[in-house]
């Protein structure tokens, strides 16, 4: 198990990846780990987040409340939407927020990443709807966020960027990686000619390979109640599966580890 200082310096390496991808211009994007219940460690506000050193970490309470920071920084201005993430999804041990290029285009043309394109989108990461408008730093943008959090392990913020959520701060960033990379696919395949969605059957067969393999997260193969239904593919509700059927989410959990217990006892 890391120790804080190693978590902190795990951070720097993030953001190192963030900045160096391109993924955020200057001393944008922001980025946490909790620690435990009440202590949780987030970047500072207002600096580049490819130059850091652990020193330049803050710490907070389940509030956001400065529990620590070193002279000069202070938390992020975005932590109340981190904090909003760490609340509603227990889950969750870390939050990756950035402007990558391409995701964050669809999101201001209010697009969200839906069309079942390419397998790996699709089993890691379902749909990515947008959440909407909020004006940076207040309130808007949690409540916004919270909409979608019992669905989805990324979303995209209106006109801002996107946000990615996970176990751990690697899996996080992996989550945003792959998050830009689907989006990344998609323009450029609408550039060329008309994207080529999976159909139902091939569809079936990935939520089965998402499901055998347990992942963690919230997953459409999961809690979409499109594909409860049996109707043709998740992926074309635009992200609507929040306005509906909160408990179908406990189920998907319950669900999930049960695939994955069996499959391990079955040796496959
Ligand atoms: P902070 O530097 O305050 O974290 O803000 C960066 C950002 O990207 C806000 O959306």
């Amino acid at each position: 198990m890391q120790n804080e200082y190693e978590i902190k310096k795990e951070m720097c390496e993030i953001g190192k990846r963030v900045y160096n991808r391109g993924m955020v211009a200057a001393n944008d994007g922001n980025f946490s780990v909790k620690l435990n219940d009440n202590e949780f460690l987030c970047t500072p506000t207002g600096v580049s987040k490819g130059f850091m050193t652990p020193e330049y970490i803050c710490k907070v309470d389940a509030e956001g409340n400065v529990l620590q920071a070193n002279k000069g920084f202070r938390p992020s201005s975005e932590i109340k939407m981190h904090m909003r993430v760490y609340k509603e999804r227990p889950d969750v041990n870390a939050v990756v927020h950035a402007h990558p290029l391409y995701a964050t285009t669809f999101a201001i043309c209010g697009i969200p990443l839906t069309q079942p394109i390419m397998p790996e989108a699709v089993i890691a990461l379902g749909c990515v709807p947008i959440a909407k408008y909020g004006t940076p730093s207040t309130m808007e943008i949690p409540d916004a966020v919270s909409e979608h959090l019992q669905y989805f392990d990324a979303v995209l913020l209106e006109n801002h960027g996107a946000l990615a959520y996970s176990d751990s701060l690697l899996n996080a960033y992996h989550k945003m990686e792959s998050v830009e990379f689907y989006a990344r696919l998609l323009y450029q395949s609408k550039m060329l000619g008309e994207p080529q969605e999976f159909n139902k059957e091939q569809m079936d067969k990935l939520y089965e390979i998402r499901r055998k393999m347990g992942l963690s997260g919230k997953h459409p193969a999961n809690v979409c109640p499109n594909a409860k239904a049996g109707k043709p593919s998740c992926h074309s509700c635009g992200g609507a599966c929040s306005q509906s059927a909160p408990e179908a989410t406990a189920d998907a959990d319950l669900v999930a580890s049960i695939t994955k217990k069996v499959m391990d006892q079955l040796g496959l």
